[in-house]
C-alpha cells in the first residue's frame, strides 16, 4: 500500500451505528433467481442481493439527525411545520423563491412540464434521462439532445462532459424560433452520460444566451453536490469554494428546478418543484393537488419532508462529498487498473462499464449491456443497472429503436452505505466477468412494457 498524505485521502467523515445484514447466496441460487426474473435486474428480490449497485436512488443511510428528525414529523394535512422547515432550507440553500414538495424527483417533472410545454414545442437538453423525457412527451414537448459530442463517446476525457453545446442550441433557435422553447432543461452530474457534471463557465454562458431570448433555463438538480464537487476540483477559480456556495451560484443561473431528493439530499423517498416566477408557481400549487397532494405536502409525510430538509444540509457539507467521490473514484481506479473498459473521467455517482468495449462481439440487438449486468449478479450477486439500447426505448413517432452511442452497465454507489472492502470485492468480480467475457452470447427481449421499458422488460438467453 502506498502511504498517501491526508490531502488526498477520502475517508468516511461518519461512524456506523447500526448494520444491516445480508444474506450470502451460491452461483446455482443466483442463476436461478435472474433467470427467474426474466434477466432484469430490477425484477430481482433484493434479498437475493448481495451489494446493491442497482441506483444511488433512494438507498442511502440516513444519518442520525434525520433519523431524529423524524419523530418530529408533524403529521397534519395541511401547513406543516415541517413543510416551512424544508421551504426554509431549500430557499437558503438552493437560492429559489417558491418551493412545492412532490413524492420523488418525476412528481415535479411532470407538474414543470404541464404548466411549462405547450403541444408541439422544442425542449432542448443535455442529454435525456428516462423519466424527465417520457413527461415532456407526456405534455406534447420534444426532446432535443444539445450535449456536446465527446459526451457520446465514453472514453473521450473532457473534463466537463455535461456541457451544452450552444450551437446545437442555436441551431434549434434558428429551425424552430425561440417562441416554440419554453426552457431549456439543463442537468448536473449527467446520469446517461456516465455521472459527468457542466461547468459554471457553460452554464453562464447558456444564461447570457437564452435571457436575451426569453428562454427559460430549468435544473435538474437531483445531483447538484456532486456536479459541485467537480467544479471546485476542475474549474479555475472554484478550488477555494465550498460547495455550498458553488451549489447556491449554480442555481443562481436558472429560473427553476426539479430534484429527486432520493440521491443527493440522503433520503429515501421525496423531492421538490422549486420556481422562481410567480405565476408558474401559482399554477403548479394548483396542479400538484391533482396529481401528489396539497402543495404543503406533495405526497410526502410531514417526517420525510423533516427528513428532506437535514439531508439537504448534510449533502452540501465538503467532508461528505469530499468522501462521497472519493469512494466512487476508488473503485473507479481498481477498475482502471485491471483493464475493465470504464466511462472516463470517473463519474460523481458510479462506475460505468462500456459494454461495447467489454463485450465487442455483441451488436446491441443483443443486448450487450443488460447481459452483462446479469452475468455480473450471477458472478458474485452483485446488481447494476443497464444504460444503453433497453434504457433507450423508441421513438414514440416512429416506434424504432433508440440506437444510443452508450452502451453501459451502472454500478451505482449508494451513499453512506457499503465500505473500501465491498468495493474490492465488486471490482474482484467484474474482472473476474471480464476474463470470461468471450463467453457471453447476448439476451433476446420477450416482454416489453409500453413505457420505461427497462423496467420490467423481460429477457432470454440466446443459446
Ligand atoms: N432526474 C435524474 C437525473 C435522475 O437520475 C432521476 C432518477 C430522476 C430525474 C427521477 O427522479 O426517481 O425520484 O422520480 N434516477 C434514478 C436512477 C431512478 O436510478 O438513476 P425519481
Amino acid at each position: 500500500m502506498k502511504v498517501k498524505t491526508n490531502k488526498h485521502s477520502w475517508a468516511e467523515p461518519y461512524k456506523i451505528k447500526m448494520v444491516e445484514l445480508l444474506k450470502m447466496t451460491t452461483p446455482a441460487q443466483r442463476k436461478k433467481a435472474i433467470a427467474t426474473a426474466g434477466y432484469n435486474t430490477f425484477l430481482l428480490k433484493s434479498e437475493d442481493v448481495y451489494i446493491d449497485l442497482l441506483t444511488d436512488s433512494g438507498t442511502s443511510a440516513m444519518s442520525d439527525r434525520q433519523w431524529a428528525g423524524m419523530m418530529l414529523g408533524d403529521e397534519a394535512y395541511a401547513g406543516s411545520a415541517n413543510f416551512y422547515h424544508l421551504e426554509k432550507v431549500v430557499q437558503e440553500v438552493y437560492g429559489y423563491k417558491y418551493v412545492i414538495p412532490t413524492h420523488q424527483g418525476r412528481g415535479a417533472e411532470n407538474i414543470l412540464s404541464q404548466v411549462l410545454i405547450k403541444k408541439g414545442d422544442i425542449i432542448p437538453g443535455n442529454m435525456y434521462f428516462t423519466t424527465t423525457r417520457l413527461h415532456q412527451e407526456l405534455a406534447g414537448g420534444i426532446f432535443h439532445d444539445i450535449i456536446i459530442d465527446e459526451a457520446h463517446d465514453a472514453a473521450n476525457l473532457h473534463p466537463f462532459k455535461g456541457d451544452v453545446d450552444v450551437n446545437k442550441l442555436e441551431g434549434l433557435v434558428k429551425e424552430y424560433g425561440a417562441d416554440k422553447i419554453p426552457y431549456i432543461c439543463i442537468a448536473v452530474t449527467v446520469n446517461m452520460a456516465g455521472g459527468q457534471p457542466i461547468s459554471m463557465g457553460n452554464l453562464k454562458t447558456l444564461r447570457a444566451y437564452t435571457q436575451k431570448l426569453g428562454i427559460k433555463i430549468i435544473l435538474d438538480m437531483t445531483r447538484i453536490a456532486e456536479n459541485a464537487y467537480f467544479i471546485k476540483v476542475r474549474e479555475p477559480g472554484y478550488t477555494q469554494r465550498s460547495i455550498r456556495s458553488i451549489v447556491k451560484e449554480i442555481c443562481s443561473y436558472t429560473d427553476g428546478a426539479t430534484m429527486s431528493a432520493k440521491k443527493d439530499a440522503l433520503v429515501n423517498i421525496g423531492g421538490f418543484l422549486a420556481l422562481n416566477d410567480a405565476d408558474d408557481y401559482e399554477e403548479a400549487s394548483n396542479l400538484v393537488v391533482v396529481y401528489e397532494g396539497l402543495h404543503t405536502y406533495g405526497g410526502l409525510a410531514g417526517r420525510d419532508m423533516e427528513a428532506m430538509a437535514i439531508g439537504i444540509k448534510e449533502s452540501i457539507s465538503d467532508e461528505h462529498i469530499k468522501a462521497r467521490i472519493g469512494q466512487v473514484i476508488y473503485l473507479g481506479e481498481q477498475m482502471r487498473h485491471l483493464g475493465i473498459p470504464i466511462t472516463e473521467p470517473i463519474g460523481g455517482h458510479g462506475i460505468f462499464i462500456d459494454a461495447k468495449r467489454f463485450l465487442p462481439h455483441l451488436n446491441q440487438d443483443l443486448f450487450p449491456a443488460q447481459a452483462l449486468a446479469a452475468e455480473l449478479y450471477i458472478d458474485a450477486g452483485i446488481r447494476t443497472m443497464e444504460r444503453g439500447v433497453v434504457s433507450a426505448g423508441r421513438n414514440a413517432k416512429t416506434g424504432k429503436n433508440y440506437y444510443p452511442k452508450l452502451e453501459l452497465v451502472r454500478l451505482t454507489i449508494p451513499r453512506r452505505v457499503y465500505t473500501q472492502a465491498h468495493m474490492d470485492v465488486i471490482a474482484e468480480s467484474v474482472f473476474n466477468v471480464y476474463c470470461n467475457r468471450k463467453k457471453i452470447k447476448g439476451l433476446t427481449m420477450v416482454y416489453e412494457p409500453k413505457y420505461l421499458r427497462f423496467f420490467q422488460a423481460r429477457f432470454e438467453k440466446i443459446k
